[in-house]
């Protein structure tokens, strides 16, 4: 008893000491039963052979240089809670590369991630972070961003030496749109654009209730239906053409397993650990996930139609609209459609 009273009075002196605000507004919540239930289940492709990836990994795996191709120092070693301390260098971050060690040629094996156990889920990785942001109307987004170390991109005209967008790091995103705790619509990000369908539409998986996403080969862009889907022209999808992603019901990923969960707020643009323990300084980091695109003069850099093989890897999650108003990004056109299309 006398104990008991003793740990309540020291944690009444410690919140007392210790301003509410500084312990986190996050630290006692979970995310809304809704966020996990209605989360996407992804299949990769049969033949997918980069998988979802470390988002920690990526840091061990790399150095920061500028845009110059100069190394960075960061003062201390780099971790995903102090990423964000790049962004003292190269244009507030917006010039640091997180470049790999090997250079994207020598295709290291790092960059194949790993492939999901049976059950869907990837016990040696984290490679998703679930984002949610509260908007006006009772609507709350949540992002699931995908990671992958490494986006092998398309071959033109099915042509193995005209490979086009392969680059280091690879962030990739579903969103879900709930209004009043209800889902509504899902978003799915395809290379610079995406699909948006109402949440009535979209394939369920085998629980009849979480949407299913197809993950492309090696482009990781995402699709609501399996088949070859071209992408030469955003938003305007057909099943063959000069530049074709590839999906179909190969290995089950089940991201939200072992992801990170955050809220975003979108006045104050301040992320937060739900558990109060994921890491988060990476989130504000404003550079690049992997190397920057090889000059022109790096022999095996080719020129397709104007676009390059080996390009620059991409920004994280905080780029991608996460205070969008409409399900798709504020600026981009699609229309949310009620019947499932490629
Ligand atoms: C998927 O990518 C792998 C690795 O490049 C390749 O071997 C395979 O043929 C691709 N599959 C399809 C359907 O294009
Ligand atoms: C909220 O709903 C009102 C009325 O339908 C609409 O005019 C407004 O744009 C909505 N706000 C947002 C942020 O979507
Ligand atoms: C989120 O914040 C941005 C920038 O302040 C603003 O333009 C946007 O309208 C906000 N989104 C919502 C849904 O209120």
């Amino acid at each position: 008893m006398f104990h008991l009273c003793f740990a309540l009075l020291l944690l009444a002196s410690l919140s007392f000491s210790f301003p509410l605000a500084s312990l986190g507004n996050n630290q006692m919540r979970d995310v809304p039963d809704f966020v996990r239930q209605y989360a996407p289940v992804a299949y990769l492709c049969s033949t997918e052979i980069y998988f979802p990836s470390d988002i920690g990994a990526q840091i061990a795996h790399t150095h920061p240089e500028d845009d110059f191709g100069n190394a960075i120092t960061p003062p201390t070693a780099l971790t995903l809670s102090n990423l964000d301390g790049l962004n003292a260098f190269a244009d507030g971050g917006i010039n640091v590369y997180l470049t790999s060690n090997e250079g994207i040629q020598a295709l290291p094996s790092w960059f194949r991630g790993s492939r999901p156990q049976a059950d869907g889920s990837t016990p040696s990785i984290v490679g998703c972070a679930v984002v949610t942001v509260a908007k006006p109307n009772d609507t709350l987004d949540a992002f699931y961003f995908y990671f992958y170390a490494y986006n092998q991109g398309n071959w033109v005209l099915g042509t193995p030496t005209l490979e086009f967008g392969d680059h280091v790091g690879d962030w990739e995103h579903t969103m879900v749109r709930f209004v009043d705790g209800a889902p509504t619509a899902v978003y799915y990000s395809q290379h610079s654009s995406g699909e948006a369908f109402t949440y009535a539409a979209t394939q369920k998986g085998p629980d009849g209730v979480r949407p299913v996403v197809y993950v492309a080969n090696g482009t990781h862009a995402n699709y609501a239906i399996p088949g070859p889907h071209d992408h030469t022209l955003p938003d305007l999808n057909t099943v063959a053409g000069p530049l074709t992603d590839h999906t179909d019901q190969g290995p089950t990923w089940d991201p939200i397993v072992d992801a990170y969960v955050y809220s975003f707020d979108n006045t104050t643009g301040v992320f937060e650990a739900y558990n109060g323990v994921d890491p988060v300084g990476w989130l504000n980091f404003a550079g690049r996930w992997g190397d920057n695109q090889l000059p022109d003069s790096t022999p095996g850099q080719i020129d397709v139609f104007g676009e390059r093989k080996y390009v620059a890897g991409p920004t994280g999650p905080r780029d991608k609209d996460l205070g969008r108003t409409g399900v798709c990004p504020n600026g981009k056109s699609c229309d949310v459609r009620d019947v499932l299309v490629p």
